[in-house]
């Protein structure tokens, strides 16, 4: 056998249709179909409503065999994963991400060729919009939450694993910077009760986490980590921070962390490390060009944070691959 015969290729083939999946999935989210079938079991006219029923009960179908939905003789229901995390109103939804995947990502990765050539994001191709690389995620206040939404249902699934990963017990006060809607924080205080957690975003965001932080259990604190002094505490958190961010601004980030711990303060981050090799895994490649469409940043190996972190006078950092979206780092101020 030559390798022309060898080559297999059901790799190619599954790639090719992979954005369809996606995007079956993406459109029964946006059209409700998960909401609609959580007050019950319904047909493809029911939930056509007044569109076209055919067409209605071809996305089901797919939906049935994608393992979100259950079918019985014409009815339709929801699997129990649909029911956790497509549903927008389950607390573990995952539906904020599939929906800012369907509007905004979906948009930007169509030009991710250009995004390769010119190694910048697409903002501005594909939307018109110029600016400071927020104002783009948080452009109207839908799009804001839905953003902030996403990284929360994400944020449930890693930030458990993300508090336990080391012994923080001997912390006192963590300020999560860049801490959206306070899941780490909350975490990371179910597991050490003692810890006294405050969550530093910017206004329009601390603002928005009102209506997920329990009042009085985490401080929220409205502020902008490159222009504005930084809280006091022992331990800072960065969950998804640095990954968004050229290199110069992140050292210049990790100095003003490093500079406003006291000695034998720490600094936890969470973010999707890259094998020392890059090799793998695939899930940190596709975040890493997901950063290159959307952001200033790139995901990088624990190596290359390590780098980062001495260049800002850390003695000290581990990695723990924590098996969940987001693996963590442990950096120690000497
Ligand atoms: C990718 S999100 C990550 C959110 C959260 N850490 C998580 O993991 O779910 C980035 C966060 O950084 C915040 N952010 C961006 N620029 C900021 C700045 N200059 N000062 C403070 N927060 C900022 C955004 O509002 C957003 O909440």
């Amino acid at each position: 056998m030559n390798k022309m015969t060898q080559a297999d290729p059901a790799v190619v083939i599954d790639l090719i249709e992979a954005f369809r999946r996606s995007k079956a999935m993406f459109a029964a989210v946006s059209l409700g179909v998960f909401d609609r079938l959580a007050e019950g079991p319904a047909d493809a006219k029911t939930l056509a409503s007044d569109g076209d029923v055919d067409a209605m009960e071809r996305l089901l179908d797919a939906c049935v065999g994608l393992s979100l939905l259950a079918k019985e003789g014409n009815l339709y229901s929801n699997t129990a994963t649909a029911r956790v995390y497509l549903r927008r109103s389950s607390p573990q939804t995952l539906a904020g991400y599939v929906l800012y995947s369907n509007q905004i990502l979906f948009r930007l990765w169509a030009n991710l060729e250009s995004a390769v050539r010119e190694g910048s994001h697409r903002w501005n191709q594909t939307f018109g919009f110029d600016g400071p690389l927020f104002s783009h995620f948080f452009k109207t206040d839908q799009d804001m939450r839905e953003f902030l939404l996403g990284m929360h249902g994400f944020g449930l699934l890693s930030s458990p694993a993300v508090a336990a990963a080391f012994d923080l017990s001997g912390f006192r006060r963590l300020v999560d910077l860049g801490g959206a809607t306070g899941h780490l924080a909350m975490a990371a205080r179910r597991r050490y009760p003692h810890l006294q957690a405050a969550v530093f975003d910017l206004h329009r965001v601390t603002e928005f986490a009102r209506e997920f932080v329990p009042a009085g259990e985490i401080e929220l604190i409205p502020g902008d980590f490159f222009t504005d002094a930084l809280p006091e505490a022992d331990l800072f958190a960065v969950g998804r921070i640095l990954h968004d961010w050229s290199e110069p601004k992140i050292v210049t980030l990790l100095t003003k962390i490093h500079d406003r711990l006291p000695p034998g303060g720490g600094l936890l981050i969470a973010e999707k490390l890259l094998e020392d090799d890059r090799t793998g895994p695939v899930p940190a490649h596709m975040q890493s060009l997901n950063m290159l469409i959307c952001t200033e940043g790139k995901e990088r190996t624990f190596a290359e944070y390590k780098a980062l972190l001495e260049r800002a006078g850390f003695a000290r950092a581990e990695p723990s691959k924590t098996g969940t979206p987001l693996d963590a780092i442990l950096a120690c101020k000497g």
